[in-house]
């Protein structure tokens, strides 16, 4: 991987998850120039001295940044990580008032100085985020969208890899909905290599339910996976008060895909119309991300359980709209 020439990437917050994303955008090489901004300048001042003294050792990217919302201009990505914080046993939707009138102020004073750029919310709920951004800003979908369920999909690929021992990198798994208590995994469409995993033979140890061997996946181990993903932030945010290295790595991963013109496939959650009969709601769906954005959504098969779990995902996404006038 080589670093774009002249792209920058503005990071909209220098908390935990920004400078992560930060930090590994870095070591990516995702772009020409990370600029971080945040209202804190102490925090955010030390923030980027911190980076910096490490770009010895991390290729060819700067880092700037500070308290003046000047430092986006003409950023090519501008990734927002603002907001307030999940506390222990919150749900992601009950942080949503807070931050959809932070975004409200915030929006239209990014555009203004990065007129061209792609916007990427991280912030949660980031599903609800999304539609707020993307109303506040008057940009297309494709142009502002969430991080979704990038991080719940790298999650979902990094158990079931644990469990077959096959690489993360052949492992292809996607979550999609909500990137929250409703996003679910499609199962239909998994796969270990060139082998669907419904067809994946697990090989039964001693420890295994099965003495000698191999069976496939049961029901039940496909719902403790799916609850494990859905309940993975939560234990992390028991432990440490927050998640923000995988969500750092998935921002990056993202920008990457944008400021590297890839036609990568990742499932980012953008404002939905007539998906799967879904229209008006941010969600993540399978979408080719290149320098314009979303080029596309991609049309995937669902089984009927999965097209029902997306229309609860939608029906729970619609009333927090709701409830918020948007
Ligand atoms: C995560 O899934 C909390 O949304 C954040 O790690």
């Amino acid at each position: 991987m080589s670093v774009i020439e002249n792209s920058k990437l503005a990071i909209v917050g220098a908390g935990a998850v920004g400078t992560s994303l930060a930090y590994a955008a870095l070591i990516r090489e995702s772009a020409r120039e990370v600029a971080l901004y945040d209202i804190n300048s102490a925090k955010v001042a030390a923030e980027v001295l911190d980076l910096a003294h490490g770009t010895q050792f991390t290729g060819a990217s700067r880092v700037t940044g500070g308290d003046d919302l000047d430092v986006v201009s003409d950023a090519n990505v501008v990734v927002i990580t603002a907001g307030a914080r999940q506390h222990p046993g919150q749900s992601r939707l009950e942080m949503a008032g807070v931050n959809v009138e932070i975004l409200r102020d915030l929006m239209p004073k990014l555009v203004k100085r990065a007129p061209d750029a792609i916007f990427v919310l991280v912030t949660n709920p980031v599903d609800v985020l999304a539609v707020a951004a993307q109303q506040f800003s008057g940009l297309p979908p494709a142009r502002v969208f969430g991080s979704g369920t990038v991080l719940d999909s790298s999650r979902l690929r990094w158990m079931l890899s644990e469990r077959v021992g096959v690489a993360i990198s052949n492992v292809h798994a996607l979550i999609v909905g909500e990137h929250g208590d409703s996003e679910f995994p499609l199962w239909s469409q998994a796969r270990v290599g060139p082998i669907s995993l419904a067809d994946w033979m697990l090989a039964r140890g001693a420890s295994g339910s099965a003495a000698t061997g191999s069976v496939p996946f049961s029901e039940a181990e496909f719902e403790s996976i799916s609850d494990e993903v859905k309940n993975a932030a939560y234990k992390v945010i028991e432990g440490k008060g927050a998640t923000n290295y995988a969500i750092g790595l998935s921002g990056a991963r993202i920008v990457e895909a944008v400021l590297r013109d890839e036609g990568a496939i990742l499932p980012v959650s953008s404002v939905l119309t007539d998906y799967r009969g879904v229209s008006g709601v941010a969600l993540s769906v399978p979408s080719v991300i290149d320098a314009s954005g979303i080029a596309r959504v991609i049309d995937v098969p669902f089984s009927a359980k999965e097209q029902a779990l997306f229309e609860h995902s939608a029906a729970t996404l619609r009333a927090s709209l709701d409830t918020l006038g948007l």
